[in-house]
């Protein structure tokens, strides 16, 4: 007799991008967007799309997310530390409040950080080697 063993192989198209939609809609809740510039994040949309987000060139990884100056209330997500392919954090020149999530320590690709000009507190994480200049003020 046969025992005929059936291999089901599923193939899973994994884009990053899927993920890090959850983790960003995730962080949009901890901002307070009184001029909408977060109007573009919805699940609906590319996250390619989405209004301070930059992926890469082949759109599977977001590599930058760039909100400087948007009006921006409310505090850094711990969170963010789930987009592990950031390569740049630019937050800048906003109204945010709270502390550094050390978490964004784990954000092991992060080459620039820019948190000046907010009201936050709390030391870059000592695993980032960033420079100096990019302290937060
Ligand atoms: C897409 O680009 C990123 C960054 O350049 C790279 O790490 C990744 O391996 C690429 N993915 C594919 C599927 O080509
Ligand atoms: C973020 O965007 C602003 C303009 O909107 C630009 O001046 C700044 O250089 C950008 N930050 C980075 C790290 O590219």
């Amino acid at each position: 007799m046969f025992l005929s063993v059936l291999y089901v192989v599923l193939t899973v198209t994994y884009s990053h991008t899927s993920a890090d939609t959850y983790w960003f809609l995730r962080i949009k809740s901890k901002f307070v967007d009184t001029e909408g510039v977060l109007d573009s994040w919805s699940p609906g949309a590319n996250i390619c799309s989405w209004n301070g987000l930059k992926c890469s060139a082949n759109f599977t990884q977001v590599v930058s997310l760039n909100l400087s100056g948007s009006g921006l209330a409310g505090s850094i997500s711990p969170e963010v530390s789930h987009i592990i392919s950031l390569q740049t954090l630019d937050l800048s020149s906003n109204f945010l409040i709270g502390t550094i999530p050390p978490e964004l320590g784990q954000l092991e690709n992060l080459k620039e950080l820019h948190l000046y000009s907010n009201f936050i507190s709390g030391k870059i994480p000592a695993e980032i080697g960033l420079f100096e200049e990019l302290a937060s003020s």
